[in-house]
C-alpha cells in the first residue's frame, strides 16, 4: 500500500519488509554474498570480468556498502532515485550498457537464492525483482547532469 506522494511509482510496504527481511539474513555473511556474487557474474558473462579490476578486495566492499544504504533507504525513495541515478551515470563512464543490468540481475537473484535456500519463496525472487528492475530504470536513465555534483548515497564509493 502507497501513502503520499512520495511513495508512488515505487515497491509497497509489504515489499520492503520482504527485501529487508532477506537482506538481513544474508548481511550475516556479507563477504561470502559479494565474493559469490562476484564469481557467478563473471561465470554467467565472462567479458564483464575485464570492467573490472583484477583485485576485486576494494569492488566488493562499495558494493557491500552500497547494498547496505540501498536497502536501509528503501522507503525514502525521494532520496534514493537521485543518488542511483548518479551512480548509473558514474555507471556509463565505467563501460557498462544497458544489456549488461540483465545479466547481473540474474547472478544478483541467483546468489540471493543460493544463500537464503528454501527461505527464497517465489514471492521473495518477485520482490527482488521488481526492485532490481526499478534501480535499473533510474540508473539507466540518467541524471542528465554532472555526476560529480549529484548527490552520493554511498561516500565510500567514487
Ligand atoms: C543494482 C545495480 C548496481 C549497483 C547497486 C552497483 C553498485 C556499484 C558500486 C557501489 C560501485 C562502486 C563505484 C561507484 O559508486 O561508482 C560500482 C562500480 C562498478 N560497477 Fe556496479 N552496480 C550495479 C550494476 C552494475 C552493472 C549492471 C555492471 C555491469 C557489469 C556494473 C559494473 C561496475 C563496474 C565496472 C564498476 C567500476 C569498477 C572499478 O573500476 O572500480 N555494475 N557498482
Amino acid at each position: 500500500m502507497h501513502s503520499g506522494n512520495e511513495a508512488r511509482d515505487w515497491l509497497d510496504a509489504a515489499d520492503v519488509v520482504r527485501i529487508r527481511d532477506g537482506f538481513a539474513r544474508v548481511a550475516a555473511n556479507a563477504d561470502g554474498f559479494t565474493a559469490d556474487f562476484y564469481a557467478r557474474l563473471f561465470e554467467l558473462a565472462p567479458t564483464t570480468r575485464a570492467l573490472f579490476p583484477d583485485d576485486l578486495t576494494t569492488q566488493r566492499e562499495k558494493l557491500k556498502h552500497m547494498l547496505v544504504m540501498l536497502i536501509g533507504s528503501l522507503d525514502r525513495p525521494l532520496q534514493l532515485k537521485p543518488a542511483l541515478a548518479a551512480l548509473g551515470d558514474r555507471h556509463r563512464s565505467y563501460g557498462v550498457v544497458k544489456a549488461d543490468f540483465v545479466v547481473v540481475g540474474r547472478a544478483l537473484l541467483d546468489t540471493l537464492a543460493a544463500h537464503l535456500g528454501d527461505s527464497f519463496t517465489p514471492a521473495d525472487r518477485a520482490a527482488w525483482a521488481d526492485l532490481y528492475g526499478r534501480i535499473t530504470a533510474v540508473m539507466t536513465s540518467g541524471t542528465q547532469r554532472n555526476p560529480a555534483t549529484a548527490p552520493a548515497l554511498c561516500t565510500a564509493s567514487g
